[in-house]
């Protein structure tokens, strides 16, 4: 028996890194899986490689920093099916500024992308989730939203704004069978599959993790996209039933310690 058998998922920012390893995760176990993205050309490509391997996958286009576009896209999505047992809120966007120059705009899209398209998207989608009969939503969050990257303030803050959603949701949306959770994710910086992540690409100029996060992480590694897909696949399977409001931290170890004191 597969994991997420006859369940339908909406996977958002499926177009690469977590998404594409999610939507493939998630489709071997049995899920038929609607993957939506800004990127046309990569969603289409994810969706393509879902079906290559037998699996059941469309693509939604959606800018998910335009209420009025989440709109259609939830109702494409309903149109697809008129159930959704899983809804993966994934997509984001990061960009590094010192506070000083964050402009207007761009405060806005990264806190519409990161933090107000998760809880819309989880509003749009509700008829089809409160149909499931015990649905799944899980938030991607990050260890910035918890003390906060000076790096990413925006980021910061909008991905910081999840993690009581997380818990409101998960008391408001109980009554109908639903579950709400987040992962709270470090440094992920490679893929076992060959999935592009590119979060911050223009940041990393080469470098897979920088010797300050190294230092920091007691596992002295960045994670694989695949085991952030792993922790996504087990909030939304059935195997997770009493996890709710809950957050879960993926860094290995990188916030368990408490700052300056190794
Ligand atoms: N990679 C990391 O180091 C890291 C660390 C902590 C948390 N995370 C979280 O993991 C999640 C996945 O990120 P990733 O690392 O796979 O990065 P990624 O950039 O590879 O994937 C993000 C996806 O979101 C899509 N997206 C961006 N803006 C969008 C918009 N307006 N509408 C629709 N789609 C949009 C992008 O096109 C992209 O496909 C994010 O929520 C991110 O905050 C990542």
């Amino acid at each position: 028996m597969k994991r997420l058998d006859g369940k339908n998922a909406v996977i958002t920012g499926a177009a690469s890194g977590v998404g594409r390893a999610a939507s493939l995760l998630f489709a071997r176990e049995g899920a038929a899986v609607a993957c939506v993205d800004i990127d046309a050309e990569m969603g289409e490509e994810t969706a393509a490689m879902v079906r290559a391997e037998g699996g059941d996958a469309v693509f939604i286009e959606c800018d998910l920093a335009e209420p009025a576009a989440i709109d259609r896209m939830a109702r494409d999505c309903m149109a697809w099916r008129d159930v959704i047992h899983v809804l993966f809120n994934n997509a984001a966007v990061a960009a590094r500024a010192e506070f000083e120059d964050i402009g207007l705009e761009d405060w806005n899209r990264q806190v519409a992308v990161n933090l107000t398209a998760p809880f819309l998207c989880s509003q749009k989608l509700l008829p089809a989730l409160k149909a499931a009969d015990g649905a799944a939503i899980v938030h991607h969050g990050s260890i910035d939203g918890v003390l906060g990257n000076p790096t990413l303030v925006a980021y910061s803050a909008a991905k910081g704004g999840l993690q009581p959603l997380t818990h409101v949701m998960g008391f408001w949306l109980a009554r109908h069978g639903i579950r709400v959770n987040c992962i709270n994710s470090g440094a992920l910086r490679e893929s076992k599959q060959g999935i592009p992540v590119r979060l911050n690409r223009d940041n990393r100029a080469g470098q897979p993790m920088s010797d300050v996060q190294r230092r920091a992480t007691p596992m002295a590694r960045p994670g694989f996209v695949e085991e952030a897909a792993d922790v996504a696949l087990y909030l939304a399977s059935d195997e997770s039933s009493y996890v709710n409001g809950s957050v879960v931290t993926l860094d290995g170890g990188r916030t368990g310690i408490t700052p300056g004191t190794f």
